[in-house]
Order: structure tokens, then C-alpha cells, then sequence
């Protein structure tokens, strides 16, 4: 048995409940991917999961992206700009899944993790603070 590819502790925690979760979510969905490339499970399996952690991905974006409207981040621009080269990487990475080759898979998922795992502990950190801190000077708590 071999530890988690994508381990929680990797996956920093930024102290927001509902972020974290589709975080560890994300985390989870790389797991299994990773698990079914290296079992050499069928490609349309492999894409399904695929397709659930690009869903995933969009959610959790989209989640950190309303939330940088409401607490009127500065950064939203960059951070967006970073979510979008993020579905580009994912759709790059659906193609090389496709053509089934074991190794670029796995180097692909890697490449994806670390992508990952930059953004959260640089990115979407600064917006999990702004968000403490916007919150709890604001009159009424949402
Ligand atoms: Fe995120
Ligand atoms: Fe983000």
C-alpha cells in the first residue's frame, strides 16, 4: 500500500469551512484518478473522474470568486486569471489522458497537483484572510 497521492496535509488549510471541503474534495478526485491510471482502469472511467474534478474545480472557483465580489477583494482580476489557466491546464491534461499512455498520465496528474497545491497556499490563502479579516470588522456577519 502506498500513501495518498494527494495528501490533506499537502492541501493547506485555509480556516474557511465550505473552501477547505471543496479543496479536500479536489484532493480526494486526483486520488482516485491517480489510483485508476496506476490500476490501468478503462479510459472512459478515467475521464468520468476527470469530469468530476473539472466540476469540482469550476465549483470551488466559482465559490472563491463570489466571495472575492462580496468582500470586494482587490485581486479578483489576477486570481480570475488564474482560475481560467487552471480549465486550460485541465483541458490539456484531458487530451493526454486520452491517448492512454500510463507515464505522461501520472506526470500529467503530478504537474496538475503541484499547480494546485501553488494556487491554494498562495492564492486563494490571501483571499481565506481577507475574507477573516473583511468579516469581522463588517456590521452584520452573512
Ligand atoms: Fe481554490
Ligand atoms: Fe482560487
Amino acid at each position: 500500500m502506498w500513501a495518498a497521492f494527494a495528501k490533506p496535509e499537502d492541501f493547506p488549510n485555509l480556516g474557511h469551512e465550505a473552501i477547505d471541503d471543496e479543496h479536500e474534495n479536489i484532493a480526494r478526485l486526483m486520488n482516485e484518478l491517480h489510483d485508476a491510471i496506476h490500476h490501468r482502469v478503462a479510459l472512459s472511467e478515467q475521464r468520468r473522474l476527470h469530469h468530476e474534478l473539472e466540476t469540482y474545480v469550476r465549483v470551488n472557483n466559482r465559490s472563491e470568486e463570489q466571495m472575492m465580489e462580496t468582500d470586494s477583494y482587490p485581486n479578483r482580476e489576477s486570481h480570475h486569471k488564474a482560475h481560467e489557466a487552471m480549465y486550460r491546464k485541465l483541458y490539456e491534461y484531458e487530451k493526454v489522458l486520452q491517448a492512454g499512455r500510463e507515464d505522461a498520465s501520472l506526470q500529467g496528474l503530478h504537474a496538475l497537483r503541484e499547480l494546485l497545491i501553488r494556487h491554494i497556499a498562495q492564492e486563494d490563502s490571501r483571499v481565506a484572510s481577507w475574507h477573516r479579516i473583511h468579516n469581522i470588522s463588517a456590521d452584520s456577519p452573512d
